[in-house]
């Protein structure tokens, strides 16, 4: 087990295009961090230097606190869990896990490799399988070959690449469990790279967003959402996707497209001095006013708007309304989605409301929001000029007070 220290990386490939630029992250022993961002933002390649596949133009990395920078793969003890499993076709299920064992011809007795084996087939489930070909098992048990491999390596780190990014969503969701547990299990640091919310949110002690090669935030989960950074992350990190409302603050009053929002002095004190702040509201902010019980409602405010339709999803339901956008914002939430990797910049509040609610398209309805939650966003630097930093903080002590002790769960139970 390591910890893996990446200060100031940096990779310029042969065109000089910074894909990875100035990127610093600590990753403490044990740790599950995620890397997250748009397609091209630099994670494969954050990973791939972390394994030695890919020179380091600048910077220092530094596993276990000794420099690797010169190292040959070979000799960094980390095990990359590539995302087409990497399986020998014609070996067996056994041989495969015991491939990298082989390697060091005379190091490891038969009856080691043996032991070895076995041991990581019944910690993967896979015990029953061990005299099968890969072409024969499902996706989600190659996958656990090839944690196998891993295992009996007894590596420092496990990488991942997307490693499940071609299964179908209900063996993803499967493997993700899987993948998750196992860690805790093992308690080997690790680094997996993912375009999935979903992953990022349930699996990483602390999640990593990139854009461009560069940092934007490192947190926990929790705190990526409920204190982002900036305009960038709060928009990348949730589904659907954080709504941006222009409005601009006269006394502690909020005026948007969709009516006068009062804010508390804190937040409009944030935003006053902004010619036009964008505030942040995330869907499920909203409810339907019926919904909400008079204590709740005090929390916030209640307005009307026309809906153009909703969205019936079984267990969750989307309410869209539309509104004038303002031309000074225009620029940026354009530039925002193409950074998103999304589309088109829409002009449409997106709000959640109960799964049984039965408004529809064309209905004038009652809404009412969570006034408190809002942020606002400076929309000419990103900047989130509501962050509370010590509340988030706190949510990522929580995350990792939360990580020793699922350990030392899983240790306890190793143990007995
Ligand atoms: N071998 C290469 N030569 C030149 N440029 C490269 C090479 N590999 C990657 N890049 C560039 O580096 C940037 C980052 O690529 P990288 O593969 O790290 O992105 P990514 O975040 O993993 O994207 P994806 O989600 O699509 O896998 C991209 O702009 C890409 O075009
Ligand atoms: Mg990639």
């Amino acid at each position: 087990m390591a910890s893996i220290s990446i200060r100031n990386l940096v990779k310029e490939y042969g065109d000089g295009y910074p894909a990875v630029n100035d990127v610093s992250l600590e990753i403490e022993d044990g740790e599950f961090v995620i890397l997250v961002g748009p397609s091209g933002s630099g994670k494969s390649t954050v990973l791939r230097m972390i394994a030695g596949l890919e020179d380091i133009t600048s910077g220092e990395l530094l596993i276990d606190g000794e420099r690797v920078n010169e190292k040959p793969p070979r000799e960094r003890n980390v095990a990359m869990v590539f995302q087409n499993y990497a399986l020998y076709p014609h070996l067996s299920v056994y041989e495969n896990i015991a491939f990298p064992m082989r390697l060091h011809k005379g190091q490891f007795s038969k009856e080691e490799v043996d032991q070895k084996v076995r041991k990581a087939a019944e910690t993967l489930e896979l015990t029953e399988h061990l005299d099968r070909k890969p072409a024969n098992l499902s996706g989600g048990q190659r996958q656990r070959v090839a944690m196998g491999r891993a295992i009996v390596r007894e590596a420092a780190a496990f990488l991942f690449d997307e490693p499940l990014s071609n299964l179908d969503a209900k063996l993803r969701g499967q493997m993700r469990t899987e993948i998750s547990q196992l860690q805790r299990r093992l308690n080997t640091t690790s680094v997996y790279v993912t375009h999935d919310q979903t992953e990022a949110m349930t699996l990483g002690d602390r999640v990593a967003v990139l854009k461009k090669g560069e940092l934007q935030q490192v947190a926990s989960p929790r705190e990526l959402y409920e204190q982002p950074l900036n305009l960038f992350v709060a928009g990348f990190i949730g589904a659907p996707s954080m709504n941006f409302l222009p409005g601009s603050v006269e006394g502690t009053t909020l005026k948007t497209p969709i009516g006068e929002i009062e804010l508390n002095e804190k937040q409009a004190e944030a935003g006053r001095d902004k010619e036009v702040v964008l505030a942040g509201i995330r869907p499920e902010f909203f409810d339907e006013a019926s919904q909400v019980d008079a204590s709740q409602r005090a929390k916030g405010q209640v307005f009307t708007a026309e809906l153009s339709h909703t969205e019936w999803l079984g267990n969750e339901q989307y309410a869209y309304v539309n509104y004038e956008n303002d031309p000074r914002v225009t620029d940026v939430l354009q530039s925002l989605a193409e950074d998103m990797d999304a589309d088109e910049l829409r002009t449409q509040l997106v709000v959640a409301v109960d799964a049984m609610s039965t408004i529809r398209g064309g209905d004038t309805a009652e809404l009412w929001v969570n006034t408190r939650r809002i942020h606002l966003f400076d929309p000419a630097t990103g900047e989130n000029l509501t962050r509370d930093a010590e509340a988030g903080a706190r949510l990522t002590e929580m995350a990792r007070e939360d990580r020793q002790r699922e350990a030392e769960r899983a240790g306890a139970k190793l143990s007995s």
